[in-house]
């Protein structure tokens, strides 16, 4: 289908409260401009066009990262949403087809939704508007519908007659029509109302004067929330979590307590893994089949093969690649390390830049020391070897096979495979010296 996509995105987002963009905000870890870039690229249009205004540069360089071929068009002044599609013209001025609009603050909008709207245009409507019924319709443009379902009018809450404030079915912000149609009558739009901003919602009185038809199609509440402060924005989170919670029950995972799990918009976790309650999933996490998640355990930019456990209370950060059957306890943090099958690393534990081999044991407290203060070192720990808990390895370093660390050691020298290394002080025993000294304390009380 010959499809473009507006998207406008400049507007500053006074009830966010933030100096951070509106649309960058994000819903499960990615901007709510990319929700909507997610739609526009499901609809298969490769080069949408954006207005950007408010924050232009970061909200451009968030764009092409997505979408290098996206067009970024930038508004000047914040004169309304009829303004913001007007700047739109020139890089638009050329294509004939459907021209889809959508507001950078709407990001739930479904592909089959905007596939209606353009099916109504086929059919013969002039412009078709995305509407929802509402039981608090304040804050939303209303839809004052006629004859033959067709709207004459969309009113905005600041400019609503009494008996419009009524009206419960709004304006989604999400138009389709004829590019050429649209462009042809954007000039007639004026800023002489309550806001002195240009609605771009003029355009279907416009159009009705013209005696041409806006028709409407009709989507839920959720799909069609728009976000303009941080409590829309909480609202949103909720929704977009819960999807991402069925999505995951549906495909065969356990979630024990689903509304205490928190996913990120790109989570991946495979059949009949077990997530416990109170997991937190940052970006780029992938899970494999049959791995359990417990408790309190927060994930980040990791990659877990099958059958490996993790938690409670463990945090694994970007760049660990866990392989199969591993086990990574409680207070254990990883980061930026491979562990190798079966390796275990169960209490209390720092692994950071670290490569640790198949079936190794790292006992408790133990920590590898890869920051000297300004760089990173790396440490690689062989197959099957045991490092005793309370021992510091202290990066570079490399331990071979085999080889076991005697607890409590410092360990700054490489261990070669099978070998025994400890460093620490020897322990001496000094006899009766215990009980002398506690009764010359206990008397002193006295
Ligand atoms: C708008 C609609 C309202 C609808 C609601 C749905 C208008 C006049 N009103 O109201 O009917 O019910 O959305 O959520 O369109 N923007 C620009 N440049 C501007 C102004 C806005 O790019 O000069 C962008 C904003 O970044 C935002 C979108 O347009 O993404 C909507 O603007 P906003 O000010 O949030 O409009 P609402 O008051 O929510
Ligand atoms: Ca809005």
């Amino acid at each position: 289908m010959n499809l473009t996509a507006v998207i406008l995105a400049a507007g500053k987002g006074t009830r966010m409260k933030s100096s951070i963009p509106k649309v960058l905000h994000e819903i499960a870890g990615m901007p709510m401009l990319g929700h909507v870039l997610n739609l526009t690229n499901d609809l298969g249009i490769e080069a949408p066009t954006i207005v950007i205004g408010h924050g232009a540069q970061n909200v451009k360089l968030y764009v092409k990262s997505r979408q290098k071929n996206a067009i970024c068009v930038f508004q000047e002044r914040q004169l309304g949403t009829g303004n913001a599609l007007k700047c739109t013209e020139k890089s638009l001025r050329k294509f004939d087809g459907n021209l889809i609009i959508l507001y950078g603050d709407v990001p739930f909008i479904k592909k089959k939704t905007v596939v209606a709207m353009v099916e109504k245009v086929r059919q013969g409507a002039d412009l078709v508007v995305l509407g929802f019924n509402t039981d608090n319709p304040e804050n939303y443009g209303r839809l004052v519908i006629g004859k033959n379902n067709t709207i004459t009018e969309i009113v905005e809450e600041k400019e609503t007659s009494l008996s419009q404030k009524q009206i419960t079915t709004c304006n989604a912000g999400i138009y389709c029509g004829s590019s050429k149609l649209i462009f042809s009558l954007l000039n007639k739009i004026s800023n002489k109302n309550k806001s002195d901003e240009f609605y771009l919602t003029d355009i279907v009185k416009i159009i009705a004067d013209k005696g041409l038809k806006t028709k409407f199609v009709l989507a839920t509440l959720e799909e069609t929330q728009g976000i303009n402060c941080k409590n829309d924005l909480a609202q949103a989170e909720l929704y977009f979590q819960n999807q991402l919670r069925e999505r995951f029950l549906s495909n065969g995972v356990t979630l024990i307590d689903p509304k205490t799990t928190y996913f990120s918009h790109d989570t991946e976790i495979g059949k009949d893994s077990i997530i416990r309650p109170n997991v937190i999933f940052g970006p780029e996490v992938k899970i494999k089949k049959n791995v359990e998640i417990l408790s309190f355990s927060h994930l980040e930019g990791c990659t877990i093969e099958k059958r490996s456990k993790i938690g409670p209370f463990a945090r694994v950060r970007p760049g660990t690649y866990i392989e199969e059957d591993v086990k990574i306890g409680n207070f254990v943090e990883i980061k930026k390390t491979t562990l190798r099958t079966g390796a275990k690393a169960n209490h209390l534990t720092y692994v950071g830049d670290a490569e640790i081999g198949v079936g190794t044991n790292i006992g408790a407290g133990t920590i590898v020391c890869n920051y000297d203060g300004v760089f990173k070192h790396s440490t690689q720990i062989g197959k099957n070897a045991f490092i005793g808990s309370n021992s510091s390895l202290i990066a570079p370093v490399k331990i071979g096979a085999n080889a076991v660390v005697g607890s409590g050691s410092v360990i700054s020298i490489d261990v070669p495979d099978d070998a025994l290394a400890i460093s620490r002080a020897s322990q001496k025993n000094k006899k009766n010296l215990g009980k002398r000294i506690m009764e010359k304390l206990r008397s002193m009380k006295k």
